[in-house]
């Protein structure tokens, strides 16, 4: 018969609710707790919720000059009814992986107009710009191969770097010069990746240097473009001086989607289609992203599309003044503060004014280059980025902009896996 105190006993914690609540104390015990706020918003301004950094205020009206929405394209009229007509015509979901159910058309016509956008043979489509990267690395980053990444490329390149079976070096960020020595050193297939814009820094990658350097190796470039909504440009399609290359890319960005892709040599890309699990063994992406996508890419390529990247180039310039950015043309524009409490403080500020700019701090950038991380997109207003330019000055910070990411002083490239990069922290 069971006695009747043992039922009002609690429970002991079993060993996984332990493990996991020691896991969220470390986390919360170095500062870096987050949870994503609510954002009621269709473009820049909208209803931040928790107010102007204190919880449990009402939503408050801000600015945000946190998303890699450059072109505002997510909020296009053109493209927000391109969306509409597809779930109207084809249903909210996929239903399954397009080797099992088969592509919608959207989708195929979309990888046609993505592959005569960058110009190669042929793309295929990813759930995310994520997925991509995990797939191009794994199924080129087979036995037998050697990948070279820059230390400071996007976590899913250093995810995908980790399931590859290949050897993995990282090279500073930027050295093509200790890129070229490793490549001497290493055997097997080579392949160097990079990003072309770098998503924490806004700084760009030398792609002239880094073909010149694939060219010497005979190695595979793979690019990612996710930022790269004003350049820079490949000089040529997807075989440049005899170097094959393959340029991944998001429609979660300048698309203002949801998904990513990979364009090159039809035989390259054949090779995804067969062998990417992140491609084989998920759902494809709905057809209401890929009509958005499809929309969003013909604005960015018609008049409308060069207007609002002029509009959006004159911004950065004005920012990049202010800041004293040079160099550099991308949408992204850090403001290395240094500590990261005095990071975390700069940005509570400049939300209590309206204006939302996340703070980056450690892990995602190394100690003492915590920053502000400024991005602008074509339809900011000239006053929105008027009062962003006042709040700046007002925090009478030392105006100074990276890239501040590069870890520590220059060492030689590191074999092996990289440590964990996480996301925004802010
Ligand atoms: C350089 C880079 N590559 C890839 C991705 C992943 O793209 P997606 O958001 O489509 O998964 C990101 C996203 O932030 C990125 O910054």
């Amino acid at each position: 018969m069971s006695r009747p105190e043992s039922h009002s006993r609690p429970a002991p914690p079993s060993a996984w609710s332990t493990w996991v609540d020691q896991s969220c104390r470390v986390v919360e015990a170095s500062g870096q707790w987050r949870r994503p706020r609510t954002f009621d918003a269709m473009g820049p301004s909208g209803l931040l919720d928790g107010g102007p950094g204190v919880a449990g205020h009402d939503p408050s009206s801000v600015t945000s000059f946190a998303s890699n929405d450059y072109l505002g394209l997510s909020s296009h009229p053109g493209v927000v009814a391109a969306a509409h007509r597809a779930l109207d015509r084809w249903g909210s979901g996929a239903g399954a992986s397009r080797l099992v159910t088969g592509s919608r058309p959207v989708h195929r016509e979309l990888e046609a107009e993505l592959a005569s956008w960058k110009r190669c043979e042929q793309a295929v489509l990813f759930p995310t710009g994520f997925a991509a990267n995990l797939s191009v690395l794994s199924v080129f980053g087979a036995q037998g191969a050697h990948v070279f990444s820059d230390e400071l490329n996007h976590a899913s390149i250093i995810d995908g770097c980790r399931m590859a079976r290949a050897g993995v070096t990282v090279y500073r960020h930027g050295d093509l010069g200790q890129l070229d020595g490793a490549l001497d050193a290493a055997s097997g297939r080579p392949i160097i990746v990079s990003d072309t814009v770098f998503s924490m820094d806004g700084d760009e990658a030398d792609l002239g240097g880094l073909i010149d350097v694939a060219a010497r190796h005979q190695a595979l470039l793979v690019l990612d473009e996710a930022h790269a909504v004003l350049g820079p440009e490949l000089p040529g399609p997807s075989r440049i001086r005899g170097v094959d290359v393959l340029r991944v890319g998001t429609l979660s960005k300048t698309l203002g989607a949801l998904g990513g892709f990979v364009a090159g040599p039809s035989r390259f890309v054949e090779l995804l289609v067969n062998l990417a699990r992140p491609y084989i063994f998920t759902t494809a992406p709905t057809p209401a992203d890929a009509a958005a996508a499809l929309a969003a890419l013909g604005v960015v390529r018609s008049d409308e599309g060069a207007a609002l990247r002029s509009r959006l180039a004159e911004q950065v310039a004005r920012v990049a003044a202010v800041v004293g950015r040079v160099g550099h043309c991308s949408p992204i524009i850090p403001v290395i503060i240094g500590e990261e409490t005095d990071a975390v403080s700069a940005s509570t500020d400049l939300l209590s004014q309206g204006l939302w700019v996340p703070a980056i701090r450690p892990p995602t950038v190394p100690r003492g280059t915590s920053r502000l991380r400024i991005t602008l997109s074509s339809i900011h207003t000239d006053e929105q980025v008027d009062r962003l330019l006042r709040g700046l000055v007002e925090l009478e910070l030392e105006l100074r902009s990276g890239p501040g990411s590069a870890a520590g002083p220059a060492g030689p490239p590191v074999t092996g896996v990289q440590p964990d990069r996480r996301g925004v922290a802010p």
